[in-house]
């Protein structure tokens, strides 16, 4: 390094690993804001992403980063990228793929022709980077094409600002659309103009059917246009406790119309927990009417 840069910066924090004291300081801090449980086997997992933040601010301890992070300034400053790097945002297009033939051949054919016609009102919450919410567009688009008068807007809310940036840009690496079926590749997707580049984008159809906003689970109330007849909540609650998961279906249950639906994980249950939704498939329920 130059001299003269030598003496205007300090010198790079050399940070040493977290001790269990300060794992359980963020582990509570973070469940209780953001609801995503940190047991004790995540703690390595933990220690390597926060050091991203550690890195980046030049800070050296993690006792120093808890500190700064529970400041006044820290809340203001630094809370949302910290949660940035906490959350699991792993997503695919099509994943699950039973839930959208359920959505086509059983649901949507069920909802009353008015309805159909007035707009149907979808959320998809936990959306990651966009490929949930746009393989919904994708489906209902298909259904519209079959069904003339259909229509249908789809929410699309995450805490990750990361993740929420890139749905929002609609840009996917080629190998990342493979599970999409060809015919839908054709009419949804474009390519780079440069073909060296392996990306696509959704296209500006697709991209107008779905409005994308940050949205945290923990808030008391969902600042939402509700209600809706279809929420789409899969591989989220997975992350939170028992409690923390009740507490969050009924707050669904109270934006989701009578007889509206919603889809879980393929590795999330409802079972022990009191919330008003009685099973129709393999994790979907149906809210009482
Ligand atoms: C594993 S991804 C699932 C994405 C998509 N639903 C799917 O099944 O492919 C879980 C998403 O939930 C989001 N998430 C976690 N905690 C949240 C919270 N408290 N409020 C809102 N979103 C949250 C994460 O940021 C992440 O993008």
């Amino acid at each position: 390094m130059h001299e003269t840069l030598k003496k205007i910066m300090p010198p790079p924090a050399k940070s040493s690993g977290m001790t269990n004291r300060e794992f359980s300081l963020f582990s509570q801090f973070i469940e209780s804001t953001c609801g995503i449980r940190m047991p004790d086997s995540k703690k390595l997992m933990l220690e390597s992403r926060l050091q991203k933040r550690l890195k980046h601010l030049g800070i050296g301890t993690f006792q120093e980063y808890y500190d700064y992070l529970v400041s006044k300034q820290g809340l203001r400053d630094e809370l949302v990228s910290m949660i940035d790097v906490v959350t699991t945002n792993k997503t695919d297009f099509f994943r699950e793929a039973a839930h959208f033939t359920y959505l086509t051949e059983s649901v949507l054919p069920r909802i009353p022709k008015i309805e159909q016609q007035n707009g149907i009102k979808v959320w998809s919450a936990g959306c990651s980077s966009g490929e949930e919410p746009y393989t919904l567009a994708m489906t209902l688009s298909e259904f519209a094409r079959n069904n003339l008068g259909f229509r249908y807007s789809i929410l699309a809310t995450d805490i990750c600002t990361e993740v929420l940036k890139s749905a929002h840009r609609g840009i996917y690496d080629e190998e990342k659309i493979a599970p999409i079926p060809q015919l839908l590749k054709k009419r949804y997707l474009l390519r780079s103009k440069d073909r060296s580049r392996c990306i696509v984008r959704v296209c500006p159809e697709l991209r107008s059917k779905v409005t994308f906003r940050r949205l945290n689970f923990m808030d008391e109330t969902f600042d939402v246009e509700s209600p809706f007849r279809i929420i789409f909540c899969r591989n989220v609650i997975i992350y939170f406790d028992r409690e923390t998961q009740e507490v969050l279906l009924n707050k669904f249950c109270r934006h989701l119309l009578p007889g509206g639906y919603l889809f879980l994980g393929h590795s999330e249950t409802l079972n022990g927990l009191n919330v008003p939704l009685v099973q129709v498939n393999s994790t979907v329920y149906r809210k009482l009417a």
